[in-house]
């Protein structure tokens, strides 16, 4: 905690570090009160740096020893600041040692050593390892590590690190050791450590080389029959890199350990991922379609930063997305891969621009705007955002749109051949990417340098004697904090032409020659403000598609009729922009009626929508569509979603028209949603595949909106689901359908599922959730839930599970018009200031894009804003956002 202003780091004061790190030995004397760290690093002079003083890093370190080539060092040659140990003028080449005492049982942080459920773990990412011991803890530092492991033999008899087992035995007095050497550099924010009473499941796995390797997950005992789906991820995930990427494993033995006190989802861990308990433990019983499905792309993420992120690492935390851009876009495509059909590649591709707009959109638009390689920051953990990790995929994914997935490839291969073993930067990234497929890049650079999501304009005119058709794109993108002005982006715009009977026309560019097998979607490149592209050979005015699968981050502006839109849904040959048309609809109407609202509470009382209404009833009875994709294109942009396109916000009356627009669908679809619930029903064993994830998927949308009538034979179909269902996603769905309305059975099923599931961590978090956001808990009723005993801010899952669930998923709970929500948001980021920072900070963003509300909202969430500023110290993390966001 501190009172002073942080510091701002930037991005253009890198500089090489004075000395490099060859070995680190450590030991460890493993003890929750206080744990012993005896390091020795051997380091040589950078003869790159013209620094002469040797500088360590350090935090909440109790320094018990410090000596330079054998010679314990004298007061003066070397001195302790804030955070930092910098030694004087040290020789060519230093054996430094150095031991530490911490106090892991006292680390409420979750960085750097702590103790979870009396088992030890560490977090190193991105500057946890100096809490550890004085090391420069830089990504650019690169070392071979030795770490032995003492500990007591009974509490801690699994004692795991980074790399091969290389010795072990006892030590005699009731304690053992584990001795492990990781043959690859690494920097250290990829040093792990994990000691205590574990369990695992291992199977060998041979490669397509023909090398046999050693997998396993580690967990309490208990979770043994809830690691399946881990493994079989894992493998699977081995498999693709192989096959996708030639991208072998590097190591003879991978491991997975789980741990239910965790900041983030996982850590890539050289050989030694650490995983959240929710991205690893899972049956039929305890986890749903989403939860099988999210374990499948975090095993596949932290696997594959082994060679994006770990063989290749970051130079500096500027670099972060270089590698988390391109592994999100590395996992997305293993998921989309694992599910192999067209739809279904489709769907995967939905999902994520859904988070991408949820999430993303808003956060560029918002006081907390940063470049996918930002410029400067005041705590990096504040820069794990989706802006580097979800719009950075969306950045890597253009160039495979741009190259091709040959030409993207090749970019691949030329990177790892160029930089395998260095620290680099996304300059050296796109440099491959060029290099490899003889592209000049220069001005896609401007998608790492300038903030703000761009808005691409259409415009387009027929000439039916000409048979030509043109399409003028134009680009634009807002400021952001200071950017004032910004330059054109390199952004390729796919695009197709469909005819009056909704094929696609064979596209011939005016300045292409035309080729015989013309193709139904090109990739235009808009590089310039504005750009006109013209088609020829196009027989009748066509209906365009534009930016198919998404291939850029951008709004579009484009004007369609309602009827174009409705034909697009109906017709579209890109699934992405099937969906897209439905939404645009639905948008459309929603924007429309929330103005009408506000200026007159009735304007619902005899809401009738039928070009909504028929176009949803087409979809939802067109059985030659993926279920997964009709529940998609039936679910209705979110909350959050609609208030991004409204200048001035008014939660409520988005909320009512929302509302009011499922209640209309579930009366006038009332019979095609029974006939959808019906037809999806699954009476065999449960399987979490893709697609009788998507049936189910589709039956409970139909059960929701069932629900949104609150009758009696809705409350019953809701009751039957939850007493007969096998698996954890009907369980769920029913009694949400059952916990948003007024079935009698409700409050029964809400204890009964707590008493069923109380021994289930993670089970317990979603009871939590499923409240929080349900329709009539306000902040009066969260209260009463942060009373159960149950609940407990220390643990981030249910923390998160409770009031981060509140906060940014019951936006009219949360933004009740009485402030009640922000003070309840303001004492709990205080709250949780005081345990762990960082996800405080996460907390504290929730109040991000308080300027769009309406007035009223907008002062009471600027006093509790302020309230937060004023309650004494805050931490790094928590001073930068609040800051932000207060800032003119
Ligand atoms: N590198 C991790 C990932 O994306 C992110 C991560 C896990 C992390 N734990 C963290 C980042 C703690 C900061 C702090 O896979
Ligand atoms: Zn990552």
């Amino acid at each position: 905690m501190r009172t002073d202003t942080p510091q701002t780091i930037y991005r253009k004061d890198y500089t090489p570090p004075a000395y490099w790190v060859d070995t680190v030995e450590m030991g460890f004397d493993l003890d929750p009160a206080e744990t012993r760290v005896a390091t020795r690093m051997t380091m040589r002079r950078n003869p790159d740096s013209r620094a002469r003083n040797l500088l360590l890093h350090g935090e909440g370190l109790q320094l018990a020893q410090l000596r330079v080539n054998g010679k314990a060092l004298g007061p003066r040659a070397y001195a302790l600041g804030q955070g930092t140990l910098e030694i004087f003028n040290p020789p060519q080449n230093v054996v430094l040692e150095i031991e530490t005492v911490i106090k892991p049982d006292q680390n409420t942080s979750l960085m750097g050593l702590y103790v979870s459920n009396g088992n030890f773990f560490t977090q190193c990412e991105a500057e946890g390892f100096r809490k550890i011991t004085y090391f420069p803890d830089r990504p650019d530092v690169m070392a071979r590590y030795t770490v032995m492991l003492r500990a007591d033999k009974e509490r801690y008899p699994v004692l795991l690190s980074n790399g091969n087992l290389i010795d072990q035995g006892d030590l005699g007095d009731g304690r053992h050791y584990a001795t492990w050497e990781d043959p690859f550099k690494k920097p250290s924010y990829l040093f792990a450590l994990v000691a205590g009473n574990l369990v695992c499941h291992e199977e060998t796995y041979r490669l397509q080389s023909g090398r046999e390797v050693l997998l396993q997950v580690w967990v309490e005992e208990g979770n043994l029959d809830k690691t399946q789906h881990a493994m079989e991820s894992l493998k699977n995930s081995i498999r693709w890199d192989e096959e996708r990427f030639g991208l072998e494993l590097d190591l003879d033995r991978f491991m997975i350990v789980a741990v239910g006190d965790f900041n983030m989802g996982a850590m890539e861990n050289k050989g030694l991922n650490i995983f959240n308990t929710k991205y690893v433990l899972a049956n039929p019983r305890i986890a749903t379609d989403a939860d099988f499905a999210n374990i499948e792309s975090v095993v596949g993420h932290e696997y594959f930063h082994n060679w994006t992120g770990n063989r290749v690492t970051c130079r500096d935390w500027f670099q972060l997305s270089l590698k988390e851009g391109l592994t999100v876009f590395r996992d997305q495509e293993f998921s989309a891969d694992m599910i192999g059909t067209d739809t279904g590649r489709a769907v995967k591709r939905i999902e994520d621009v859904r988070v991408l707009r949820q999430a993303q959109f808003p956060e560029d638009a918002g006081p907390m705007a940063h470049p996918v390689r930002p410029d400067s920051y005041v705590e990096i953990n504040n820069f794990y955002t989706v802006t580097i990790y979800e719009k950075g995929s969306e950045v890597v994914r253009m160039y495979q749109t741009l190259l091709g997935k040959d030409g993207f490839r090749k970019g691949m291969d030329l990177y790892f051949q160029r930089h395998d073993g260095q620290a680099v930067t996304c300059d050296d990234f796109r440099a491959a990417m060029a290099d490899a497929n003889g592209r000049d890049l220069t001005q896609f650079e401007l998608w790492y340098s300038q903030a703000g999501t761009p808005r691409v304009k259409v415009e387009t005119r027929y000439d039916a004697i000409g048979k030509q058709y043109e399409m003028t794109l134009s680009q634009s993108c807002p400021p952001t904090p200071g950017e004032e002005s910004k330059q054109p982006f390199h952004i390729p715009v796919a695009v197709g032409l469909l005819d009056a009977a909704g094929r696609d026309i064979p596209l011939r560019l005016a300045a292409s020659g035309a080729g015989p097998d013309a193709p139904t979607t090109l990739v235009l490149e808009l590089t310039r403000d504005k750009q006109t592209f013209v088609f020829t050979h196009v027989p009748e005015r066509p209906v365009p598609s534009v930016l198919r699968d998404f291939s850029a981050p951008v709004i579009l502006d484009i004007d369609y009729a309602d009827e174009e839109l409705a034909f697009l849904m109906a017709h579209d040959s890109d699934a992405f922009n099937r969906w897209e048309a439905g939404q645009r609809l639905a948008m459309r109407r929603m924007l429309a009626l929330t103005e009408q609202v506000e200026a007159d509470p009735a304007a619902l009382q005899n809401l009738d929508e039928p070009m909504l209404v028929d176009s949803f009833r087409a979809t939802l009875n067109d059985e030659a569509l993926d279920p997964a994709f009709r529940e998609l294109a039936l679910t209705l942009p979110s909350e959050t979603i609609i208030a991004e396109q409204m200048a001035v916000v008014n939660p409520q009356a988005i909320h009512a028209v929302r509302r009011a627009l499922r209640r209309l669908l579930a009366q006038q679809l009332r019979l095609d949603w029974r006939v959808a619930y019906e037809g999806n029903r699954d009476a065999g064993p449960y399987s979490p595949d893709a697609s009788a994830a998507g049936r189910r998927g589709l039956k409970n949308l139909a059960l929701g909106y069932l629900a949104e009538l609150d009758d009696t034979e809705s409350h019953l179909l809701a009751q039957s689901q939850y007493d007969n269902a096998n698996n954890m996603t009907d369980r769920m769905a029913a009694l949400a359908a059952l916990a948003n309305g007024g079935a009698p059975g409700r409050e029964d099923a809400l204890a009964g599922f707590y008493d069923e599931f109380k021994d289930e961590a993670l089970v317990v978090d979603k009871w939590f959730t499923l409240q929080a956001m349900a329709r009539n808990t306000d902040v009066a009723a969260v209260r009463a839930l942060m009373s159960h005993p149950a609940f407990t801010l220390k643990n981030p899952n249910r923390a998160r599970s409770l009031i981060f669930s509140f906060c940014n998923g019951n936006p009219p709970q949360f933004h009740a018009t009485d402030g009640s929500g922000y003070g309840f948001w303001a004492e709990s980021v205080i709250a949780l200031n005081r345990i762990n920072p960082q996800v405080a900070a996460r907390l504290a963003r929730s109040l991000d894009r308080w300027r769009k509300f309406t007035p009223p909202l907008r002062a009471m969430m600027q006093d509790a804003l302020r309230q937060v500023a004023r309650s004494g110290p805050l931490s790094k993390d928590v001073h930068e956002v609040i800051t932000k966001s207060l800032a003119e």
